[in-house]
């Protein structure tokens, strides 16, 4: 299990968008942009599905994800990855629904991601650039 640190989610916090980045089972890569994206506990990101086409399908066939966070106040990079779970039911699920709900009812809040992360890295231009920290 990997425990983001202080300064993890610090950086994390300064993003407001982030690249979610999948790959079919074949290897297409795929990016898209999300907004809807939070730290839930010490290993988890949740994210709101509104829109996803091609991510929503990748983790569906390859239950894997990668995004960066950058502050370049503090210029610290991290890349995370981790394992999805798709819900569209339950209580975790019905907790995002409200938030999504909350900034528009037109979002169609069709699901949630849920993302253990299972490895970090250094994307920090220098010489810890590509360590794994975590
Ligand atoms: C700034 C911005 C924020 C977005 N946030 C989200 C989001 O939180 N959830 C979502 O499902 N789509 C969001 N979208 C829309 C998706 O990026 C868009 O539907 C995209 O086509 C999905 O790509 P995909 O087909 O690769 O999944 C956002 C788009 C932009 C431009």
């Amino acid at each position: 299990m990997v425990t983001l640190t202080a300064e993890m989610k610090e950086v994390f916090a300064k993003n407001k968008i982030f690249a979610i980045a999948t790959a079919s089972k074949t290897g297409m890569p795929n990016v898209a942009p999300m907004a809807t994206v939070q730290i839930v506990a010490d290993d988890t990101i949740w994210i709101g599905d509104n829109y996803m086409v091609k991510t929503l399908a990748n983790v569906k066939e390859n239950p894997r994800m990668a995004l960066y966070v950058w502050d370049p106040e503090k210029k610290r990079c991290f890349q995370f990855k981790g394992d999805v779970t798709v819900k569209t039911s339950g209580p975790d699920y019905e907790k995002i629904k409200a938030q999504i709900k909350a900034k528009g009812p037109h979002y169609p809040a069709k699901g949630l991601l849920i993302v253990k992360i299972t490895e970090v890295f250094d994307c920090t231009p220098g010489s810890n650039a590509g360590k794994k920290i975590g």
